[in-house]
């Protein structure tokens, strides 16, 4: 990048994630520890389009790394996706000279700063991207940890180990829909960690007499008088599986959509401590590297990739996980 960075953007993007604001406290006061002036853009690529931003110091960031949220909101933006959108994006760039843009969010996030980071090229402008990945989903491909996913884990857990109390009363299943459109991470951790007694997500077809069926029958047979079964929201509806049980077990289940709940709360010890290091990492690789990158976490250390090769990377789903589930929910309880 030619010339020394002196002020950033920082914007949290797409579906909200717990730590969100840990990792925009640790780019604002790395950025802070570097003589780097930051601007925080409101409601995620919404906010360069309208000139939605404000100029922001060690304290504004004060007391936010507990709070769930991001406290400079989210969206989701159709007309960034348009290269008319990016253009109004680029000339708010340009006017607040901005030369680095930390963008906090998802899959869909990194595809927009890549491509704005590619019409700034054409265009002359200097602006570099970073990525930092945050979704309770844990779908993205080139990180092992998304930040966010840890306390979502923990709040879905809290929330069936309580409906856990009343099925073992009634003698009841239970089918609990977790979130996770395209991934079955959120589904599986919190299964192994309640000992479900079935786990649907949708990296797996679902065969619904092996899957579900001879599940509470094998749990019956060992013993078991209440089923909890996990269903991630990409691999069916709770209701229809309620229903499907109903019909071809005889039992009354009953159904709970934990929907957005799952994305609120204080963030755990991990979420805060990894967006903490994500954060950090992002505005040094903006500082000292080259080209466009995604911060990622592999086994534990944290990497800056290229964006585009980070991008094109896949996640091989730990199917390994699903076989201690598979053993664990076959024993009855
Ligand atoms: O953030 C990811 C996610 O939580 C998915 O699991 C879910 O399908 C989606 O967001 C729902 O998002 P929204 O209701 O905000 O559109």
């Amino acid at each position: 990048m030619d010339g020394k960075v002196k002020r950033i953007g920082v914007l949290t993007s797409g579906g909200d994630a717990p730590g969100m604001n840990a990792a925009v406290r640790a780019v604002v006061r790395t950025a802070m520890s570097r003589n780097v002036e930051c601007v925080g853009i409101r409601r995620g690529w919404n906010g360069l389009i309208n000139s939605d931003f404000l100029l922001m110091n060690a304290s504004s960031v004060s007391h936010t790394i507990d709070r769930g949220g991001t406290v400079l909101y989210t969206a989701r933006s159709e007309e960034f996706m348009h290269p008319e959108g990016r253009d109004r994006a680029l000339a708010t760039c340009k006017l607040l000279g901005l030369d680095g843009i930390v963008a906090i969010g998802g899959d869909g996030t990194f595809r927009g700063a890549l491509a704005l980071a590619r019409q700034a090229e054409e265009q002359g402008v200097n602006l570099r991207v970073v990525g930092v990945p945050a979704t309770i989903d844990n779908d993205i491909g080139c990180s092992h940890y998304t930040i966010g996913f840890d306390t979502a884990c923990n709040t879905a857990i809290e929330c069936i180990d309580k409906l856990r109390d009343t099925m073992q009363s009634h003698e009841r299943c239970s089918v609990v829909e977790v979130m996770g459109r395209r991934a079955g991470y959120l589904a599986l951790y919190v299964g192994i960690s309640v000992g479900a007694t079935a786990v649907l997500i949708p990296e797996r077809e679902v065969d619904f007499e092996r899957d579900v069926v001879d599940k509470i029958r094998q749990a019956r047979l060992a013993g078991s008088t209440h089923y909890m079964v996990v269903v991630a929201e990409g691999a069916g509806s709770a209701i229809e599986i309620g229903k499907r049980i109903h019909e071809e077990v005889g039992i009354d289940p009953r159904v709970t959509v934990l929907g957005h709940i799952q994305r609120g709360g204080s963030p755990t010890a991990r979420d805060r401590e990894t967006a903490s290091r994500m954060g950090y990492e992002a505005v040094i690789a903006l500082l000292d590297m080259d080209g466009n990158r995604i911060i990622g976490t592999r086994d534990g250390h944290m990497l800056a990739m290229d964006m585009e090769e980070a991008l094109a990377m896949t996640k091989q789903f730990q199917m390994d996980r699903y076989q201690v589930l598979e053993a664990l929910s076959t024993t009855g309880r």
